[in-house]
């Protein structure tokens, strides 16, 4: 591994939809992926919601009922994720553009989920925002105001800006590595992270994703493979340089 000298220890990491596969759960644009089935015009933006929020709450009914599949595990990238937060010297913050509950289960806590949650729905009425872990239907009234058909998946669809952009940007500007996991790097801002912490810091930048993205050449490093072999090994290796044997 390169050895890095950067002036912080502060870890940000950046994970999307790869980090999750190995738990099976789809990502959007691997062949296979979501937006190879379903058009994101239709279910993933306000004006799809404005015209047909019965078939935006039946894609989000169907991916938060997946989350309750007992099959649906935190995998050992999440784990490793989560160790290296209890055992790195310094912060340890977690960026997922993941709306899955994956993170959590495998005991992160410093975690920002940049684009929503699938176990929260917010009401378009009275900005309440409340944990909903059935399906969600156009019938369902806010439990805070009562009005009826004004509640919306607890996600950032495309044309909406993510959620805590601000801290984000402070914690890229202040880290001493970014580790960008699982993600293709498509979709802004997030894949303008890379560049964000190369213009503000001198972070070592590391891409660990199954195949090189088109923001490669923007990383100090990077490792390919399954997250499952390249994460746990990762932190692994993170530890052990910095002397962090486990407990
Ligand atoms: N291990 C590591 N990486 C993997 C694995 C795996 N087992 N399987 C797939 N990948 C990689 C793919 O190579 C791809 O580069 O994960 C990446 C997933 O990319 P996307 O499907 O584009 O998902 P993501 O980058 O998270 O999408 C970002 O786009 O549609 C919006 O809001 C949605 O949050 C999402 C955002």
């Amino acid at each position: 591994m390169n050895t890095f000298a950067p002036s912080s220890q502060k870890i940000v990491i950046l994970t999307g939809a790869g980090i999750s596969k190995e738990s099976g759960l789809d990502t959007f644009r691997c062949a296979d992926g979501i937006w190879a089935r379903v058009r994101l015009e239709d279910v993933a933006t306000p004006e799809a919601f404005c015209r047909n929020p019965a078939l935006v709450h039946q894609f989000y009914n169907a991916r938060r009922g997946a989350l309750t599949d007992p099959a649906i595990v935190p995998n050992a990238a999440h784990l490793a994720l989560a160790r290296l937060e209890r055992e790195w010297p310094d912060d340890v913050l977690i960026v997922t553009q993941n709306i899955d509950d994956l993170h959590e289960r495998a005991g992160s806590r410093n975690l920002i989920h940049m684009h929503g949650e699938l176990k929260k729905v917010r009401c378009q009425r009275c900005g309440a925002l409340l944990d909903w872990f059935e399906d969600l239907t156009t019938g369902d009234a806010c439990p805070s105001c009562r009005g009826e058909g004004q509640l919306r998946p607890h996600v950032v669809w495309f044309g909406e800006m993510p959620l805590e952009i601000e801290r984000i940007y402070a914690a890229l500007e202040q880290c001493g590595m970014f580790l960008s996991i699982g993600t293709s790097g498509n979709v802004y801002p997030a894949a303008g992270f890379v560049r964000h912490v190369r213009s503000f810091t001198d972070a070592h930048a590391v891409e660990l994703n199954l195949e090189p993205t088109a923001g490669a050449s923007l990383f100090a490093e990077t490792i390919y493979g399954p997250a499952t072999v390249s994460v746990p090994s990762f932190v692994d290796r993170l530890l052990a340089d910095a002397g962090c044997v486990r407990g």
